[in-house]
């Protein structure tokens, strides 16, 4: 600071403030109005507030230093002064007053803002779906116009066309249950399902396996009567299954036990009601020798069939090169479990789960809390809603049971009753219903449910609600699996 700004007598001097101080004090000043401008457009949330105040105070103090610069003795100066403090408290008090009303509006407005942002943003990707599948031919110009037209709607009103007493989507509360009950349910059940199930390390998948195994999958030649294969019980446009209490096998025979879809069955920790087998690959093997099902004497007998059909003969060396003798029964069953694996059926729960929170509606999501309420989850959580033991009547006796369960396959009598816990997906299309196909119903199987599972009366508002939610988890098979391969000669 050079001397003759403040002058020993401090009455003549032309200035009250030096130039130099007072240009520059002005440009940190404009410098600092511009920060608060761009930290507006930096969207920080909560903190827009903090930072705006922080930079408000460093420039009342940078006034107020140079208020010190000034002869204090002046009257002029303490007046300027005095008035400069005055207004500052002022204008902090009401700064403060307003932020302590306004903080908690504030923040609402800021998260509508930033629903409305993600609204926007799931239309713009609708948008971007119906183009890609215009381009790709799979709907026509009038129908992609019709989805424009429906896209070009008021936001909320195409993502809530059917907007409820339940949800309150304007104030979008419902995006934030739907975020939450999507956490929940990651909890429950894990993780969506898998494009495709992985394969073992003994089984590495390949092209030609999976579709040899498609055509072992279709093959009546596999039965003694040459009209019985997989596909008979396990029809892959029928959700894995044939819709009956038990399914006709060879001659019209029957076993004891319901056909359980094959759909995402490669998830399961073990194969069959009692889980005797303890893969997709042991599994196979068993219903072609079953007498009630395919019924073929031995394993040397269904080789031989296969080795009489040349194109199998080529199938299995392209499905297992390098082997000196592919065509053998344990490569069969490896081509039809790495076939199995691609059953998998993607549903809107899994779109859900997976972040789509736009997948379920509400009643859907309503139907997961009674679900949940009901008590269900504690046996069908995980991925498939189902998979390990459970005794059939834990709370309260099942009546008529016959079928001793996994005792049969463990010989352990404190594994009687006890069934693996089916997986609910397709559940509504995958009737009758446990392992002997006694219940025709789904209402009626989950009242049984209900009571014998864990030991409460359930009423029918509760069933039509768990019913929405089991609906969700059907899914769709690529219909290119599902469709019958051409016959191999
Ligand atoms: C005659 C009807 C019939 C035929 C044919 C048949 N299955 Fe099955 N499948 C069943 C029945 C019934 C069960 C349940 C048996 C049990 O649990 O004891 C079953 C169980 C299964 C399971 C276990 C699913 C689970 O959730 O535990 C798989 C996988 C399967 N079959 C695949 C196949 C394959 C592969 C073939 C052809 C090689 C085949 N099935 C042929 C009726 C059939
Ligand atoms: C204590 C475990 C447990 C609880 C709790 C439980 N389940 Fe089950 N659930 C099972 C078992 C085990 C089976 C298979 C029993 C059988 O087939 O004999 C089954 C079968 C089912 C089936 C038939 C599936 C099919 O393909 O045949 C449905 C549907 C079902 N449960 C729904 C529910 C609902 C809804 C609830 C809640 C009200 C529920 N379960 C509670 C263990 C349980």
């Amino acid at each position: 600071m050079s001397d003759d700004h403040h002058p020993a007598d401090g009455n003549h001097h032309p200035h009250v403030v030096p130039l130099k101080l007072l240009f520059g004090v002005i440009g940190a000043l404009f410098f600092l109005t511009f920060l608060t401008v761009a930290a507006s457009w930096v969207d920080m949330g909560g903190a827009n507030v903090p930072v705006a105040l922080l930079i408000a105070t460093v420039k009342a103090v940078l006034v107020g230093a140079f208020f010190m610069h000034l002869r204090w003795d002046k009257p002029f100066n303490s007046v300027i002064l005095a008035l400069s403090i005055g207004l500052l408290i002022l204008f902090l008090g009401i700064v403060t007053m307003d932020m302590h009303e306004n903080l908690p509006e504030m923040n609402e407005a800021y998260s509508e803002e930033w629903m409305e942002t993600r609204r926007k943003a799931i239309v713009e990707e609708r948008l971007e779906e119906a183009r890609t599948a215009f381009e790709n031919k799979e709907i026509t110009k009038a129908e992609y116009d019709e989805r424009v037209k429906e896209l070009s709607k008021p936001v909320l009103e195409v993502l809530y066309p059917h907007a409820g007493a339940h949800s309150t989507p304007a104030d979008g509360h419902a995006d934030i249950r739907a975020d939450a009950l999507q956490k929940a349910m990651l909890m429950v059940f894990r993780a969506p399902l898998p494009a495709v199930i992985p394969s073992p390390p003994g089984n590495p998948a390949s092209p030609a396996k999976v579709a040899l195994g498609k055509s072992l999958f279709f093959e009546t030649r596999l039965s003694k009567g040459g009209k019985i294969s997989c596909h008979s019980c396990h029809g892959l446009t029928t959700f894995g299954v044939d819709n009956q209490p038990t399914s006709p096998g060879h001659g019209g025979a029957r076993g004891d036990r319901n056909s359980p879809t094959v759909l995402n069955a490669g998830l399961f920790g073990t194969q069959f009601w009692d889980g005797r087998a303890p893969s997709l690959e042991e599994q196979a093997k068993a219903p072609i020798l079953n007498p009630v099902e395919m019924a073929m004497s031995d394993e040397a007998a269904v080789v031989a069939v296969l080795k009489g059909i040349p194109g199998y003969v080529e199938s299995f060396k392209g499905a297992f090169p390098g082997e000196a003798d592919p065509l053998t029964y344990d490569n069969l069953a490896k081509a039809i479990a790495a076939f199995e694996r691609t059953l998998v059926t993607p549903s809107p729960f899994d779109a859900f789960l997976g972040g789509k929170l736009e997948a379920l509606d509400t009643a859907q999501l309503d139907g997961f809390l009674a679900f949940q309420d009901a008590g269900c989850v504690t046996c069908h959580k995980g991925t498939l809603l189902g998979d390990g033991f459970e005794k059939l009547g834990k709370v309260i006796d099942f009546p008529g049971l016959k079928d001793k369960g996994r005792e049969a396959a463990t010989g352990n009598a404190g594994d009687r009753y006890q069934f693996k816990v089916p997986s609910l997906r397709n559940v509504t299309k995958t009737g009758p219903y446990l392992h002997d196909g006694s219940v025709k119903s789904l209402d009626e199987v989950i009242t049984l449910m209900s009571k014998h599972q864990v030991g409460k009366e359930i009423d029918a508002a509760e069933i039509a609600k768990i019913k929405v939610f089991l609906e969700s988890l059907t899914g769709s098979l690529d219909p290119a699996t599902a469709a019958a391969p051409a016959p191999v000669k």
